[in-house]
Parts: structure tokens; sequence; C-alpha cells
């Protein structure tokens, strides 16, 4: 009896969580985020794809059904019973954006064998099918962006693709190489020459304000663009069934030039990489996670061979950062994600002074989504 009357009394506060994983999810949950609502309407949003990315992992490594069952709620709001997506998504948009919840799809599909989720991903397929492309062959990041390929387009856009063909076209060597070619395309028309770096996007079409003369590329290197790049290919070189060359040489280029670029202050990675420094600029959440993520991936899945240890000491550094500045304890089992932009687009001025005056948020979820899936691989090094 005394025994179980002191149990019950234990203080079971914690000053450091177990794990950063969990927290992060947990902290998500209880705010309701990515539960297929924004701001009181349905929204079929690739913010939530990222976040149930994570939370199926984290499920994978504990066990815990909550983050199933919140994964298979949240998705049956923008999915109906006879798997017709919210009207909210609109296929004649051409947005890549939505498609990035389509790899959950495959996941319940795959999980309770329920037709919807086919006939949802098949919505997708569809979209992809004859989503507008440059005469290379790109995708156009959305109808309205007239012949521009986004870094973002990938990771919203080539998971997806992938995942279907996996499923249900593994034959289709067409697409295979389809797939590939998006990503040597983006990484052709975007590559900073002296730093390895990658610029947000390019206009083929040379019409846009900022398109570079020569090469129709943006002005400028942002931090999030690339980290949706890099945990594009890491996520799919894990998946990927065929030769894997085209995909490891961009992780393997790339890679060396993110830690180079890493502030060697404090080990994290500035909002326009392509001015460390400059006034205005700041180091930004976001994309710093996500580099962590996907060098921690890398170098665990042998895709990045790090013999000299320098990646991983990179992305140790950068992850005791992240966690002392940018996770602010709520005292009540939740804590707030600091210092993710909330944007930044290509649909203006795409310069240096328009990447800087967005607005940073508390709790954004692009952020710590990828916050949650960086400390799952952080804690995999345990
Ligand atoms: C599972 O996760 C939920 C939500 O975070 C938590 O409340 C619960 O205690 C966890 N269950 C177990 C068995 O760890
Ligand atoms: C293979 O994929 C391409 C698109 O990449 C598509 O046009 C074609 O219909 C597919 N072929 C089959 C047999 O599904």
């Amino acid at each position: 009896m005394l025994f179980l009357a002191l149990l019950g009394a234990l203080p079971f506060v914690r000053a450091r969580p177990e794990s950063y994983a969990v927290w992060a999810a947990d902290s998500a949950i209880a705010r309701g985020q990515g539960n297929g609502y924004v701001d009181g309407s349905v929204k079929v949003s690739y913010e939530h794809g990222e976040l149930h990315y994570g939370l199926r992992l984290l499920y994978e490594e504990t066990g815990n059904q909550t983050y199933y069952d919140y994964i298979l709620d949240a998705s049956n709001v923008i999915v109906d019973d006879n798997g017709k997506i919210a009207s909210q998504y609109k296929p004649s948009e051409y947005q890549q954006d939505p498609i990035r919840t389509g790899p959950t799809f495959a996941y319940l599909y795959e999980e309770t064998g329920d037709e919807k989720w086919k006939t949802a991903m098949d919505a997708f397929h569809t979209q992809l099918m004859s989503q507008p492309r440059t005469d290379e062959g790109q995708f156009w990041h959305k109808l309205v962006y007239y012949n521009q390929g986004w870094l973002d387009g990938i990771y919203m856009g080539e998971i997806f693709y992938l995942t279907y063909l996996n499923k249900f076209q593994p034959n289709n060597q067409t697409a295979y190489d389809d797939i590939e070619k998006q990503f040597e395309l983006m990484y052709k028309n975007t590559l900073v020459e002296d730093t390895g770096l990658l610029y947000h996007g390019y206009d083929y079409s040379h019409t846009a304000s900022w398109a570079d003369e020569d090469r129709g590329h943006s002005p400028e290197v942002w931090d999030r663009a690339l980290g949706w790049y890099v945990m594009a290919l890491v996520d799919l070189l894990e998946i990927w069934p065929g030769d894997k060359t085209t995909f490891l040489t961009h992780l393997q280029a790339l890679a060396p030039a993110i830690v180079k670029a890493a502030d060697p202050d404090t080990g994290v990675w500035w909002l326009v990489m392509s001015q460390p420094g400059r006034e205005g600029n700041y180091f930004e959440s976001s994309g710093s996670v996500m580099f962590v993520y996907a060098l921690l991936k890398g170098v665990r899945l042998g895709y990045l061979q790090d013999t000299d240890g320098s990646i991983l000491a990179a992305a140790t550094k950068a992850y005791g950062y992240i966690v002392d500045e940018w996770v602010t304890d709520n005292g009540d089992g939740t804590f707030d994600w600091q210092n993710t932009v909330e944007v930044g687009s290509l649909s203006g001025a795409g310069d240096y002074d328009y990447y800087v005056s967005v607005d940073v948020k508390v709790n954004d979820l692009k952020g710590l989504a990828a916050f949650l899936l960086a400390s799952v691989e952080f804690e995999k090094l345990a």
C-alpha cells in the first residue's frame, strides 16, 4: 500500500525529455496540428503529410497506437468513405503541394486494405500524368507558375509518384526514368557552381522577373527549399528499386556543400544561404532540421560515406543548438517550436529583401514536423 502510494506521488516531471521525437509528436498532437484542418477548414496540406510521415516512423519505433490513429483520423478528414479527396483540393490548379499527403494514403492502403485510399491515390496520379511540363520535361510547380520548377515540388510530388509506381506499376520503366529526370533537371538548372548549393527554383522560359538571364534560376539559395530537396533524396533512396547512381551523386555532392555552409559558431544554417551574415539574415529552424535529418539518414543508410566523421559532427552540433535554442518547454507537457519562417515563394521578387521580410512563426508545422524527423534519426544514433 505504502509503496503504491509513494509510486503515485512520484514526480514524473522531466528536465530533458527521454525522447525529443516523442515530445515533438505529443506537442503537435496536443495542439491538434496536422489533424486535417487548418484554421477550422479542411485542408489537403503538405505540412500534414510531412508530420504524418514522422508519426508513422515514430509509430514503427514505439508501437504507440496513438500515433497511427492520429494519422488515420486526420486522413479520414480529407478523404471521404468513397475515396474522394476534399474539394479544397483542386486538380485543375496543378499544385504539387497537396500531393505530399499521398504517401500517407499509400501507407493506410497497406495497413487497412481499404480501397478508398487507392481511389484517392489514383486522383493524385491522374493529376501528375497531365501535369504541365517544361519542354525539357520538368513538372511545373503549379499551373500559375508558368514553366517554373521549384525545389519544393520535388519533395511534394516525387515521393508520391515513386510510391505509386512501386505499388501499382513496378515494371513501368518510362515512369521511373521520368522521376529520375525530375531530379536531374532540377539539379542541373538550379546548381550554384561555386558553392555546390541549389537556388530555390528556375524558370525555363526565363520570363519571371527574377529569372537569371543566362540560366533562368532564381537569385537566392533559400534554406528550406534545399531542405525539401535533400529530404526528398534520402526518402526516395530508401525506396528506389533500381540503380541509385543519380540520386547518390546529388546527395554526395550536396552533403559536403551543406556542411560547409553551416555557421561555424552555432552549427546551424542561414535563412538565405547565399548571403551568410548579411544584415537581416538569421538562423532559420526548418531548413536547419531538414539538413540534420537528411545528413543523419544519409549516413545511417550508407548513402554518405562519412569517413572523417565530419558529417555526423556537423549534424550533432547543429542538433545541439536546435534543442537548446528552438525547443522551449511550456511546462504542461508540450514545447513550443521556434524560428521557422512562414513561407518562401517565387511568386514575387524572390530576392534577398523578400526572404528576410517574411514573418517567423512559433509552432510552424513545416519546421516542427522536420524536427520530429530529425529527432527520430538522432535517437537512432544512441
Ligand atoms: C502513447 O502516446 C500518447 C500520446 O502522446 C500518450 O499519451 C500515451 O501515454 C502513450 N502510450 C504509451 C503506452 O506510451
Ligand atoms: C507508365 O508511366 C507513364 C508516365 O510516366 C504513363 O504515361 C504510362 O501510361 C504508364 N504505362 C503503364 C503501362 O502504366
